[in-house]
């Protein structure tokens, strides 16, 4: 079964070079569980194709399919709903508010949703735990180092049990430590809940713990090893060395 599918995905840009074509029919599939990991040189699309998926952008072309649901055919307000309730969110830059606290950051998701207060309490508890942030709770998104921002980050985008992670270079301002902490918080979480997990990523560490590696370059995707595959790792490492 399928969570996610998308076909004949399209995406251009207008540039003062002229049209440049991003992603060119690219198809993609994802199944309940899965962790899928892209990779690909700088500039090659990685970033527009996650946006596409996760509806932040619209492709000029193509279809995605959530479950049942079509992304192009809901109106903006439906697709924005839809969002936050099937999906969760992790940046590069960790995207936190400074003006809430660590426990209000991460609290977030079920307070737009509009859950009670006992049931927000519960999931805290169970995530934060998770990631090993319960003394944190209430210091500030200042107080705090880049490997702990991004740990509350995950404890946010897990809080609602979406049923898909997006995740663009999740790693990519840490260091080898707090890369480490965050993969095992991602992948733990992920088994908790049974989410599909699709990482955008430069990190040969991070690939390495996906089921799947596809590599996006000129458009498409050119390059696929499975975990099943003999020497995994080391076809990861050929497949990211372009
Ligand atoms: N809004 C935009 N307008 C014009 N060109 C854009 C826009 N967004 C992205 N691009 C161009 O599209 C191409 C793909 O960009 P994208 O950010 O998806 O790449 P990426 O693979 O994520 O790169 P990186 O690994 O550096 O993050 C790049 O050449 C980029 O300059
Ligand atoms: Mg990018």
């Amino acid at each position: 079964m399928y969570v996610l599918k998308a076909e004949g995905l399209c995406k251009s840009y207008q540039t003062s070079e002229g049209i440049l074509n991003v992603l060119d029919h690219v198809c993609f599939q994802m199944k309940q569980g899965e962790k899928v990991a892209v990779v690909g040189p700088s500039g090659s699309g990685k970033t527009t194709f996650l946006h596409a998926l996760c509806g932040i952008d619209k492709p000029d072309s193509g279809m995605i399919q959530i479950k049942d649901n079509i992304l192009s055919e809901m109106s903006d307000d439906e697709l924005s709903l839809f969002r936050r309730k099937h999906f969760g969110m992790i940046f590069q830059d960790f995207q936190l508010l400074e003006s809430l606290n660590i426990r209000e950051n991460i609290l977030l998701p079920l307070i737009l949703d509009g859950r009670d207060e006992g049931e927000q309490k519960r999931c805290l508890q169970q995530v934060a735990s998770a990631v090993g942030i319960e003394k944190l709770l209430d210091k500030g998104i200042t107080e705090i180092s880049g490997g702990q921002k991004q740990r509350v980050a995950i404890a946010r985008a897990f809080i609602h049990q979406p049923e898909i992670i997006f995740a663009d270079e999740p790693t990519g301002n840490l260091d080898c430590k707090s890369t480490t902490d965050v993969i095992n918080c991602m992948t733990k979480m992920s088994e908790n809940f049974h989410t599909s997990e699709l990482i955008v990523t430069h990190d040969l560490y991070v690939a390495s713990f996906c089921d799947r590696v596809l590599l996006l370059e000129n458009g498409n995707f050119t390059g696929e090893i499975c975990r099943e595959e003999k020497n995994f790792a080391k076809k990861v490492m050929t497949l990211m060395s372009v």
